[in-house]
């Protein structure tokens, strides 16, 4: 054991501190030899200071010195000096002194890490999940965690002053629906049942207003078993409120609040409140999807009506028979060649396009292999239509509504990335409001909630609940964050017999609802105030304010797009007497 304890971080010191005697501890960043001089660069969390070995200073430290190497833990004592003149470094904080040192004890060894901790070298995911530990330890990460810890510091005082109770809801509970499988815990005292780890908070939250709490918010864990992509993982974190008494412009105020002070508070930058709201229609309509990226135009025209008159087949035959066709203006994308068109193409295919047909815009018209099937009439409407210009390339695909959509959605980002219409220093934040309540889940032959059951639908389409269920709509809202839905939530259902309703038409019979959510609809007997709330994902926020594309870098201990742990080795098997104990025995699977 050592008897030195630091006195100072190692981005602390500055040319104040010249001729002090500090103590430092951390990790040898970097370590350079110079004429029997030993220079090193010491990290920690707060920055690096140069510490030097000098035989002329002190024999015993010097000689000690030369057994550093990388990613050893060591204190050093010593004298704080300033650089001599042209020695200085700008790029560090503490460029202007040094630390010579007469004391240095080793704490720790070494080996030889995986992956560099200092160098910006290309590292693979697996490595980096392996060794989290050491990825955390690179000043990147670091600063990803200080950064999403800030975020989370802002929203507590925010939600402390607007008087929200930061109340904890339980994980081993009963399954809360979000469109995600649930995880299970089997229970050792009751063997043969299971807990389920709550999808969301929900139902507690709404039980917490049914309770009188008026005002909740937690920063909490949320678990979905689903197929993972880039802004998915299995255990996730919301930003979770719930309201009593409100109504939807009350509970997008607060966020709009929350986001003008996060934005105000760590990026020194003032955003426009209120944002933009886009109907759920419009956005489909125009964009394609739901969650639509605004930083930019491009929106998708519907040609179905011209369509249906050409004798292209593939056009007028799915205009006749019910589907679409629509388009995008790729403005001043004419120059692109046969195999960039072929490289789209084969980009819509992916999401079912059977094809991408295209137009070339000129100053004599339209040019294309499929021109001929189009009048001169014709020609000039769909140039109307996008308000084309010579130069402009317009891309359509023919299929049913949601093929086109998604499509065409993709399309859009694709080639407006392409082609530079993204300015990546924007954040465009637009709610997208409206919504219909319900879709028709045409395999399960049964409507299925766009938001959750418990979402409540506009008053007075209560009347044509059941008659024209498609037409019904929520009072549900999404924020939209450069294309990426950041949250959503909605004014819940306070009444048990519209939430009855509700349930009969998402196929859940009475017996079946009263055993899930049996709690909630007797809850809701006992004077249960009008509520509703949100949740945001707070990983893919803090993502998306740092510029990164990948939640798993703003998350400390991430799994895998196989939903494994690559450090612990999670998920694992398990001791026949743990099974045993839990009542259960396994099957080798198929
Ligand atoms: P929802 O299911 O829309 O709403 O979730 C809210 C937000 O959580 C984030 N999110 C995720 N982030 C990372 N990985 C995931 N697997 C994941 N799934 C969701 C998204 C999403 O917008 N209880 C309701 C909210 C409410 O109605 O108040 C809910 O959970 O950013
Ligand atoms: P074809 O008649 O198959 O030679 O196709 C002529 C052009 O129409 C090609 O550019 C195809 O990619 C395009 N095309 C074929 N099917 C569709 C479709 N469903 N939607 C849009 N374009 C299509």
């Amino acid at each position: 054991m050592t008897d030195l304890i630091r006195t100072h971080t190692c981005g602390q010191l500055r040319i104040k501190d010249a001729g002090s005697e500090v103590v430092l501890s951390g990790w040898v960043d970097t370590r350079r030899d110079h004429g029997g001089v030993i220079f090193i660069d010491l990290r920690d969390r707060y920055g690096k200071s140069q510490i030097v070995f000098n035989p002329e200073y002190n024999t015993e430290a010097h000689e000690k010195a030369s057994s550093l190497r990388s990613e050893y833990v060591i204190a050093v004592k010593g004298k704080v000096s300033e650089r001599p003149e042209g020695m200085t470094n700008p790029d560090l904080d503490t460029g202007e002194i040094e630390l010579f040192v007469y004391e240095l004890a080793i704490l720790n060894t070494s080996e030889t890490t995986p992956f560099e901790i200092t160098s910006n070298t290309e590292v693979s995911t697996e490595l980096r999940l392996k060794y989290r530990y050491l990825d955390l330890r690179r000043t990147v990460m670091q600063k990803n965690m200080m950064f999403r810890h800030k975020i989370c510091q802002v929203a507590r005082r925010y939600f402390d002053r607007k008087e929200f109770v930061d109340i904890e809801t339980p994980f081993l509970t009963k399954s809360t629906p979000e469109g995600a499988r649930d995880y299970l815990v089997p229970s050792r005292i009751n063997k043969g049942q299971f807990y389920a780890l709550p999808q969301s908070p929900q139902l507690f939250k709404q039980l917490l207003m049914v309770s009188g709490m008026d005002r909740y918010y937690q920063i909490v864990k949320c678990f979905r078993d689903e197929d993972l992509r880039a802004q998915r993982q299995p255990e996730f974190t919301q930003l979770d409120l719930e309201m009593s008494f409100v109504n939807e412009d009350d509970i997008i105020t607060i966020i709009e609040g929350l986001m003008v002070e996060i934005f105000r508070e760590i990026q020194g930058k003032e955003l426009h409140a209120p944002f933009k709201r886009l109907s759920y229609r419009d956005a489909m309509n125009l964009y394609g999807c739901d969650a639509p990226d605004l930083r930019f135009g491009m929106t998708i025209k519907d040609i179905t009506d011209i369509a249906e008159k050409s004798e292209f087949k593939v056009f007028h035959s799915i205009a006749r028979s019910g589907g679409q066709v629509r388009g995008i203006n790729a403005t001043g994308c004419a120059k692109f060649s046969r195999k960039e068109i072929d490289g789209l193409t084969s980009f819509v295919n992916q999401f079912g396009a059977k094809g991408l047909a295209w137009f070339k815009v000129d100053d004599s018209g339209l040019t294309s292999q499929i021109t001929k099937f189009f009048s001169s009439e014709l020609q000039c409407d769909i140039k109307e239509r996008f308000n084309a210009v010579s130069g402009d390339l317009l891309l359509f695909v023919a299929d049913t509504e949601s093929v086109v959509s998604q499509s065409l959605s993709q399309l859009r980002i694709n080639i407006g990335k392409q082609i530079g219409l993204i300015n990546d220093e924007e954040f465009n934040f637009t709610w997208v409001i409206d919504f219909p309540l319900l879709a028709y889940n045409e395999e399960a032959g049964r409507y299925d909630s766009l938001h959750h059951p418990f979402t409540s639908p506009h008053q007075e389409d209560l009347t044509i609940l059941e008659e024209r269920t498609l037409d019904v709509r929520a009072r549900a809202y999404d924020l939209v964050l450069n294309g990426i839905e950041l949250g959503g939530g909605s004014i819940r259902i306070h009444r048990p017999d519209v939430q009855k309703r509700i349930f009969s038409l998402l196929n859940i019979d009475d017996v079946t609802a009263q055993k899930r959510f049996g709690f909630l609809l007797e809850a809701l007997k006992y004077g249960a105030p009008p509520h509703g709330g949100i949740a945001l994902g707070l990983d893919r926020m803090v993502t998306i304010l740092l510029g990164l594309d990948d939640i798993r870098e703003v998350i400390a201990f991430p799994k895998t797009q196989k939903a494994t742990c690559l450090m612990v080795d999670a998920p694992s098997e398990v001791d026949d007497n743990q099974l045993k104990e839990l009542g259960l025995s396994l099957r080798k699977p198929d």
